[in-house]
């Protein structure tokens, strides 16, 4: 530890200003650049960069130290996506998205009445999917890593043991932790409180012992030290003892994969982002295509005419995605070259009123979601290497702190991410549920997500790497950095920061982030036959452009300790 928080410092000194950012001013850096939500996490990353590190290496190193010092998002025990854009034009993308236990079943959360038992797809082990992040992250590795594994997990297995301090943004799940007497939490409190019992004030030493023995065996054994052997048996026993579907059989059946990005074009700009089983790619990309026979900068950024534009590519992308998105393996016809068509963005696009808004027409289903706000944990990180190679990484626990749950002896927080199925059969309500079937439960199925990493190429080089969390406001807040940038000349600090918009088809309303947009542009779009809602921010954006010879990082000012460190 002492070492690498040396060779950190050194750097850091060397360095000077190149790691102040401030809001608008994006960080500059010539060599290479790491953005995440945790200064650690960006520090560990852009150590690796120095190293001679290539950018996923950073990216592997980024995302371990996320799971010590970010737990309510960072992890080993959930999921996510992994997209990649080489100096050479090559691109990829890895999929580690949970997957359904082999025991489970499209009724799996039903009791007798057919109704939702318990909230147990949100809450509880049947919540748990089999974790995919240390798969994703290995074969990723294996793939496109240069630098050796065990030096990539290091910096994470010396945050855990050695300890770090603890942060403000986690004092609230402290304190619930403290009242929860529930017997499924107690490693969770030993994990998380001193002595199993009293918060750790912000500032404070906290040490993982058990993470650290877990991250162990994942930087020896690397796939094997977590879906087999002692990991996989202690969460299995717990799974057993707790009701839960999880298995070793589902451990050693799990497996990652490299598939090919979804991809699109924008004003002569390439867009790469994550297919099925992410619905974030499909929309963004329809989005964008309707989009671009608009003269949105001559409209004016978040003008009344141009939020209008902005809704109603949202409107007809969402309904897209709930009506024919879900795991490609279980859904072989998904017409997924139609959606990312251009003739069908401009059959999508003679349908909108420029002086009006349309329905969201419902009568497909009934409503699909319900109004809530949508959480903002899961977290995006973004890397550039001094090669050129762009990775954007998003990945998940589902609820800030997943299900809450940490199997005993292992010291990881476990995903709740089968909520993201489709719950009860053949069942729409105006409440949420959902029950079409592309995305009901299946055995090894995938659930549905809307995690958009992206990466914007021109020429055959990566020119902008984009992702953010916030469930379906994900898809929706890439969107507006990309415009922002390409049709609107913003830096990638101002695009980052500007106020954001999210409209998911159903409910019909928009929602603004609270002070974001003027009461008369509000009053000018509701004229259009809009109806507004105003919440607080959406999204932690950690972006990078690359622009000439530099290299410019934001870290979103929505993000507690995100940092974008460049060198
Ligand atoms: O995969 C998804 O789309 C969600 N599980 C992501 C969750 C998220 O961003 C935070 N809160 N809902």
């Amino acid at each position: 530890m002492r070492l690498f928080l040396a060779i950190v410092l050194a750097v850091f000194l060397c360095l000077g200003d190149a790691f102040a950012q401030s809001g608008r001013i994006p960080v500059a850096a010539e060599h290479g650049m790491v953005v995440s939500s945790h200064h650690l996490a960006s520090e560990a990353g852009m150590h690796v960069l120095a190293q001679g590190g290539n950018a996923v290496d950073a990216a592997v190193a980024t995302a371990f130290v996320l799971a010590v010092t970010l737990p309510s998002a960072g992890n080993i025990g959930g999921g996510g996506f992994l997209v990649y854009h080489g100096a050479d034009g090559h691109t990829t993308t890895f999929n580690f998205r949970e997957k359904a236990p082999l025991a489970a079943t499209p009724t799996m959360f039903l009791g007798e009445d057919g109704e939702i038992q318990d909230n147990s797809n949100h809450e509880g082990m049947l919540s748990v999917g089999v974790p995919g992040t240390v798969a994703g992250l290995v074969l990723a590795h294996a793939r496109l890593g240069s630098l050796p594994w065990a030096d990539l997990v290091a910096p994470a297995v010396v945050l855990a043991e050695e300890g770090f301090p603890s942060t403000r943004a986690m004092q609230g799940f402290l304190q619930m932790l403290t009242r929860a007497d529930d017997p499924l939490y107690h490693a969770t409190r030993a994990a998380f409180l001193k002595d199993g019992a009293t918060v750790y004030a912000p500032g404070e030493l906290w040490k993982q012992p058990d993470l650290a023995a877990s991250l162990k065996r994942i930087q020896r054994e690397g796939h094997d030290g977590f879906y087999y052997g002692e990991t996989a048996r202690l969460l299995a026993d717990f799974s057993a003892e707790h009701g839960g579907l999880i298995t070793l059989d589902d451990l050693a059946a799990y497996q990652a994969e490299e598939q090919a990005p979804v991809h699109g074009t924008y004003r002569g700009y390439d867009i790469y982002s994550m297919g099925p089983p992410s619905s974030g790619g499909v929309a963004l990309i329809e989005m964008l295509n309707i989009l671009e026979d608009y003269d949105l900068e001559a409209m004016g950024h978040n003008s009344a005419q141009y939020l209008h534009v902005l809704t109603e590519s949202m409107r007809r992308a969402f309904a897209d995605r709930a009506e024919h998105l879900g795991d490609p393996r279980f859904n072989p016809d998904m017409p997924v070259a139609r959606l990312l068509s251009k003739s069908y963005a401009e059959r999508l696009r003679t349908s909108i009123d420029p002086g009006r808004a349309s329905e969201s027409d419902s009568s497909r289903f009934a409503a699909l979601y319900a109004a809530q706000e949508e959480s903002e944990e899961t977290t995006h990180l973004s890397v550039m290497d001094r090669m050129g190679n762009a990775v954007s990484l998003t990945y998940t626990l589902e609820h800030s702190y997943g299900s809450r749950i940490v199997a005993k002896g292992t010291g990881f927080l476990l995903n709740n991410e089968m909520g993201d199925f489709n719950p009860v059969p053949g069942r729409t309500t105006s409440r949420g549920l959902i029950g079409t079937p592309p995305n009901r439960v299946a055995p090894e199925k995938r659930m549905l997500s809307s995690m958009t990493p992206t990466i914007v190429a021109k020429d055959g080089k990566p020119v902008l790497i984009v992702g953010t969390p916030g469930g379906r406001t994900i898809i929706n807040t890439v969107l507006q950095v990309i415009l922002n940038v390409i049709d609107h000349g913003m830096n990638i600090g101002e695009a980052v920061e500007a106020p954001r918009i999210h409209h998911q088809w159903l409910p019909n309303v928009t929602s603004f982030e609270r002070l974001g947009i003027s009461p008369d542009t509000r009053h000018l779009y509701e004229a259009l036959g809009h109806t507004v809602r105003l919440r607080g921010t959406q999204g932690r954006a950690h972006c990078i452009a690359a622009q000439g010879d530099l290299l410019y990082g934001a870290a979103d000012s929505r993000s507690y300790d995100g940092r974008a460190i460049g060198f």
